[in-house]
């Protein structure tokens, strides 16, 4: 078992081991003090998971209500999230209970933004089941829904107060949600980690679980301690991500986040080195991990397809837009350039 420590506006433990589901409400207990916790899963984790949380919390002494949604991208959206803040005001809860998300990155944003949001703020941790989940989403305290006009458009930061990441839920992922994850794991690589890029090369997805995970929270919990709020190094995060959302919102999320990235990280590669900012070494190096994943490193869509989805981009600030490029791998930097330079900018990385 390891444990990384989150120095944030809130600072917690995020605990990565194998077996945690089963000691879970022990752990939820200090948390919830008013012993009711309101766990907020998909239909299909629940169906997985959902008996063996309730049962770890009923043997902690707290009684659980439970909101089900049908699984996928769709169901961070307002209406569910509406429905999940009635839930928990029907069932009575106040600031001393919890919410409990089971699952994978949908469920932790939807929670995550209730939680923030319900009587300005409860007690929230994270119980990640999958591995983009595991090294991304359930660390750093970014929630939000989806509105009709964009990913992510509403939430807040909002740190959990405990995030525990048993590996062993993992084993049932479907592949191709495991080498999405491992986009995420990837981008670590790529953004700051030479040496795991390396190993990773050598693993492909065998790579050993909770050290990997491990290794990429510890990275991101240097760059939220850093910039929380995503004012500026936070942003390196963002890697394959302009072009990524992009791609996700024109394939109406029939493309994963995973698998999105992935595809933007090829794109911003070939692009920065046709941009004279890396190599094309550097460029061909990532192809080469994300082949290696059995990941796509490019975009199903032209550049000016792209184009305006990218422009509602959170990441825009004006007339410019900010983007992540590798300078060599393990070496990532900020590049802003002009809204009207993105497309051309763009559509040198797209084969
Ligand atoms: P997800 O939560 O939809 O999970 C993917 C699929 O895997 C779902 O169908 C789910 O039912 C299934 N699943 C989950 N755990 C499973 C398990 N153990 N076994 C079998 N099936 C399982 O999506 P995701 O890929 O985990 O996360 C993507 C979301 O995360 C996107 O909405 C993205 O915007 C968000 N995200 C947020 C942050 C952040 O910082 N808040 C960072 C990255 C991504
Ligand atoms: N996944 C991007 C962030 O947490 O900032």
């Amino acid at each position: 078992m390891k444990t990384i420590h989150v120095n944030a506006s809130r600072s917690y433990d995020v605990i990565v081991g194998s077996g945690l589901l089963r000691g879970a409400g022990e752990v939820i207990r200090s948390y919830c003090p008013g012993g009711v916790c309101a766990i907020v899963t998909d239909d299909t984790v629940d169906a997985l998971y959902g008996a063996a949380l309730e049962e770890s919390l009923r043997a902690a002494g707290i009684k659980t209500v439970k909101y089900v949604f049908f699984h996928g991208e769709q169901g961070k959206n307002a209406q569910n999230y509406v429905e999940l803040l009635e839930l928990l005001a029907e069932n009575q809860l106040t600031r001393t209970d919890c919410i409990v998300a089971l699952g994978g990155g949908v469920p932790g944003d939807l929670a995550g933004f209730a939680a923030a949001t319900y009587l300005r703020g409860i007690a929230f941790v994270q119980l990640p089941t999958t591995l983009l989940a595991a090294v991304d989403s359930s660390v750093g305290g970014k929630t939000a829904i989806d509105l009709n006009a964009g990913k992510n458009l509403a939430g807040a930061f909002y740190q959990p107060h405990a995030v525990l990441c048993d590996v062993d839920t993992l084993a049932t992922l479907p592949d191709a949600q495991f080498r999405a994850g491992c986009a995420e794991v990837i981008k670590y690589a790529v953004l700051q980690d030479e040496e795991l890029f390396n190993d990773l090369m050598i693993s492909g997805t065998a790579f050993p679980r909770e050290a990997v995970i491990a290794r990429c929270v510890a990275h991101k919990r240097d760059i939220v301690a850093a910039d929380e709020f995503d004012h500026g190094c936070r942003q390196l995060l963002n890697l394959g991500h302009t072009v990524g959302h992009a791609i996700e919102a024109l394939s109406d999320f029939e493309v994963c986040h995973g698998e999105a990235v992935a595809m933007g990280m090829g794109v911003i590669a070939r692009a920065a080195a046709a941009n004279g900012l890396c190599s094309m070494d550097c460029a061909r190096a990532v192809e080469d991990i994300l082949a290696r994943f059995d990941l796509p490193s490019n975009s199903p869509y032209g550049a000016e397809a792209l184009q305006e989805v990218m422009l509602s981009d959170k990441k825009r600030r004006g007339d410019r837009i900010t983007l992540v490029v590798p300078r060599g791998i393990g070496q990532c930097t900020l590049h802003t350039i002009a809204a009207s330079e993105l497309t051309n900018f763009v559509k040198a990385g797209i084969l």
